[in-house]
């Protein structure tokens, strides 16, 4: 009796603990923390609130994110999300890398034409709207494989995101805007209407209750993967597929695996950096550019100076020709990993670099040796044990292929649009890709995202990642040398303009406010420019000298949290 009444006051202390912490209708962003003990930076507040509070309850880095991401699955619909993939990296505090893709795969079904149609043109509004522009969802296999590195039973890990569904919490400016902008398509796309269809405008301060999402965590919380890829949510899956033009059959849910790979790890200077490998083409990019700028005067170059933005666009100019003709998945496709981030290979690349003018791409081409809206969303969270992870999830476009799971409550991807649909035919990146890339049936399509850990003593420096569709890798490459080369602070390291380059279209893409003067002179050396609004939303976190910082970006309700 007395310890039944212990155990009761122990669970009656945490949930009262966790409600005091975790508050869904009154919630602030906080762009910047600074602390001793563990620090959580997501795209939403009330996620990195729920990763904080599972910190304090004693669990570790992997146990904080793996809370966040699924309370992100409930708070920010058009990325967070059960329904499509993702990559996770890890340093943990026994020295150990880790890296797990859960990346989503073509169905069975899949072939390499689906998306063409009798005249040989690609429909991209079919790989990117709707039922056939899923791919087999791979987020709930991947928090299963990380489970092995966490400390607490999941059932408490699963309860934030439980009581955010259920409960309801209140919609923020932005998640207002896309719900109302996405109403459409998501009576277009869906076979019945679901939490995010309102008949009235979505505003600033409505509550987003959603039950039927509730109910598929708590299948996922009392079956554990199997809560997801088989039973009622699977048939539900299915059942929606059918419904539509949909492919993704009962035995591409059972049969879906997340594979922990082996980590890129590689020196920069004082450094050790380690990221995604493919299909994340982070992987392969990120060693690219960093190596193509060793040598290279950055400090004296400056922060924003012509020289600097005009080395770094060329550079990614370089290894995105690259990506589009090599790049894809592993398992289906040899690409020569090494030869591309080997130093002769990128000596030789280095000489089509011109110091004084822009390339033109139709001129440089691959080498020669024997592909997003910004939908997706990145966290990264640091234990008191020197735990890192850094995961970078997506549907792809903003919410995804805009189709609810009925019954299920929650959105599919519409991730086989990064699959190459036609060699040459660009994506909704403009991304363009080749027999690397193409559709095969349970191959998983190529992506951008480079969740990445920078290392200093062998000890986490950096815990880095961004959404940003193909201007993912440029974006985490402009973080790292912001702050290892060019000093700048946490905050102005995510935070002061990027820009980006991706090899076709030959445009240098800048955000609004990037200096004009740097722009004015960028032109006269042969550039073409385009203004967009924003790019990526970084969630970044640097521990130095025992203090951790983490900074949310500013581009969005990106918040961060620590104790
Ligand atoms: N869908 C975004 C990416 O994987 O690159």
């Amino acid at each position: 009796m007395k310890k039944h009444l212990i155990v009761l006051l122990l669970v009656f202390s945490q949930l009262s603990y966790s409600q005091q912490i975790i508050q869904p209708f009154d919630y602030s962003i906080q762009k910047n923390f600074k602390g001793k003990n563990g620090a959580v930076v997501s795209a939403h507040p009330l996620a990195s609130q729920a990763g904080l509070s599972i910190l304090k309850k004693g669990g570790n880095a992997v146990d904080a994110a793996i809370a966040t991401q699924l309370a992100l699955a409930v708070v920010y619909p058009g990325a967070g999300n059960i329904g499509g993939g993702g990559f996770m990296v890890a340093h943990l505090s026994n020295g150990k890398n880790v890296t797990i893709d859960f990346r989503e795969m073509a169905p069975g079904k899949a072939s390499r034409d689906m998306y063409l149609n009798a005249k040989g043109e690609s429909q991209l509004t079919l790989s990117q709207n709707g039922h056939l522009a899923s791919g087999v969802p791979g987020t709930i296999a991947g928090i299963f494989s990380s489970l092995k590195y966490a400390r607490l039973p999941f059932k408490i890990l699963i309860q934030p995101a439980i009581d955010l569904a259920e409960k309801g919490f209140v919609i923020t400016v932005p998640e207002a805007r896309g719900l109302n902008h996405y109403k459409n398509d998501f009576l277009k796309y869906s076979s019945k209407t679901s939490a995010f269809v309102k008949n009235t405008q979505w505003q600033k301060g409505d509550t987003l209750i959603q039950t039927e999402l509730a109910n598929t965590l708590k299948r996922i919380r009392d079956n554990g993967a199997k809560g997801f890829y088989e039973g009622a949510t699977a048939k539900m899956i299915v059942e929606e597929m059918q419904k539509g033009n949909g492919i993704i059959s009962y035995n591409d849910l059972k049969n879906y695996k997340a594979k922990e790979r082996k980590p890129v790890v590689f020196k920069y200077k004082d450094y050790t950096i380690v990221t995604m490998p493919l299909p994340s083409s982070g992987g392969v990019l990120l060693p690219m550019m960093m190596k193509m700028i060793a040598n290279q005067p950055m400090q004296d170059y400056g922060f924003h100076s012509v020289k600097a933005v005009h080395l770094m666009t060329e550079v990614d100019r370089l290894a995105y020709a690259d990506r589009a003709k090599f790049l894809g998945d592993v398992d289906f496709y040899k690409v020569p990993v090494k030869t591309l981030t080997s130093d002769a290979y990128i000596a030789e690349r280095m000489k089509l670099y011109d110091p004084e003018k822009a390339g033109v791409s139709t001129k440089i081409g691959p080498g020669e040796i024997p592909h997003e809206s910004d939908e997706t969303t990145h966290l990264s969270v640091y234990d008191k044990d020197g735990n890192a992870v850094a995961i970078t999830t997506t549907l792809n476009g903003g919410y995804g292929s805009r189709t609810v799971v009925a019954g299920a409550g929650f959105l599919l991807n519409n991730e086989m649009d990064d699959f190459s649909a036609k060699p040459g035919v660009p994506n909704m990146y403009g991304a363009v890709g080749g027999e690397a890339n193409a559709i095969a049936p349970h191959k998983r399509m190529l992506s951008s995202m480079t969740p990445t850990i920078v290392l200093k003593n062998d000890k986490p420096y950096l815990v880095v990642g961004t959404p940003g569709g193909t201007t993912i890798t440029t974006s985490v490459f402009q973080s790292l040398v912001n702050v290892l080369e060019f000093n700048l602070s946490l905050d102005d390291a995510v935070n002061k303009p990027k820009f980006h380059h991706q090899w076709l279209p030959d445009e240098l893409v800048v955000e609004e406010n990037f200096p004009e003067d740097v722009l004015e002179q960028l032109s006269a050396m042969g550039y073409t420019i385009k203004k967009v609004g924003g790019i990526g939303r970084t969630e970044a976190i640097k521990i130095d000298k025992g203090m951790i910082e983490a900074v949310g970006d500013h581009r969005g309700d990106d918040s961060a949290a620590g104790y």
